[in-house]
C-alpha cells in the first residue's frame, strides 16, 4: 500500500522524553501527518532555568526543526510554553503552539466551583502563566500554584511506587489538599506519570 503520509506537520519539542505523549496524540488525531520529535534530553532540566535560557534554548530548537522542513511547531514542554512561547511565536513564520492554553482551557471547563490547582516546575510557577491565561478566560477562577521540582527527578528515576514519592507528593501537596480546589492541572511533562498517586493523595 501507498504510504499516505506526507511531509512532516511538525514540529514536537520538549526537554525530555516526556513530551512523546502529546507526540502519540497529535498523532492520533491526525494519523496521516509525520511528526519531527526533538527532546533536549542534554540540558534537561529546563524548569530551574532563567526565562532567558529556556528562550535562547527554544530558538534554537525551533531553528532545527524548522531544517526538517516542519509545518507548525508544538512547544510539548510546559516549562518552555509558559516562558518562551510568547517570545518565540512572533520570531518565526511558522504556527507555534503551546500547551498553556490548552491545560488551562480543559481546567476552565472542569471546575465547577471555580477553584483550580496547578502544579509545575519552578520556573512556569514563577511566571504565573498557567493563573494569567486562566483568569483572561474566566477572571472569576481562584487558581493555586504549587511548584514541585522534585516530581521530575523522581519520575527519571523510575520512583513511582517507592515510599519517598508518596511522602514528597504530601510535602508539596497537602496546603493544596486542604482547598476546595475540584481541578487540576498537571502542568509538566512528567507529572501524568505521577497521576494515580497524585489523585490518591488529593482524593480525587
Ligand atoms: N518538560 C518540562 C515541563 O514540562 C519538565 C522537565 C524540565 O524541567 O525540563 O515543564
Amino acid at each position: 500500500m501507498k504510504n499516505k503520509k506526507m511531509a512532516p506537520i511538525g514540529g514536537v519539542f520538549d526537554s525530555g522524553v516526556g513530551g512523546l505523549t502529546v507526540a502519540r496524540e497529535i498523532s492520533r488525531q491526525l494519523p496521516y501527518e509525520n511528526i519531527v520529535y526533538f527532546g533536549g534530553y542534554a540540558r534537561v532540566p529546563y524548569g530551574s532555568k532563567s526565562q532567558n535560557t529556556i528562550i535562547r534554548f527554544s530558538e534554537q530548537i525551533i531553528r532545527f526543526l524548522r531544517t526538517k522542513q516542519v509545518k507548525a511547531i508544538v512547544i510539548a514542554c510546559n516549562t518552555a510554553s509558559a516562558l518562551a512561547l510568547d517570545a518565540v511565536k512572533d520570531e518565526f513564520d511558522l504556527p507555534i503552539i503551546g500547551v498553556v492554553i490548552p491545560g488551562a482551557r480543559a481546567a476552565v471547563e472542569a471546575t465547577t466551583n471555580g477553584k483550580v490547582g496547578v502544579v509545575g516546575t519552578e520556573a512556569t510557577v514563577q511566571s504565573g502563566m498557567y493563573t494569567k491565561v486562566i483568569q483572561g478566560m474566566n477572571p472569576k477562577i481562584e487558581v493555586i500554584e504549587k511548584a514541585c521540582p522534585l516530581f521530575v527527578p523522581l519520575v527519571e528515576e523510575g520512583f513511582k511506587e517507592h515510599i519517598v514519592t508518596r511522602e514528597i507528593i504530601e510535602y508539596y501537596l497537602e496546603s493544596m489538599r486542604n482547598t476546595d480546589i475540584d481541578a487540576m492541572i498537571l502542568g509538566c511533562t512528567h507529572y501524568p506519570l505521577l497521576r494515580s498517586k497524585i489523585r490518591e493523595y488529593m482524593g480525587g
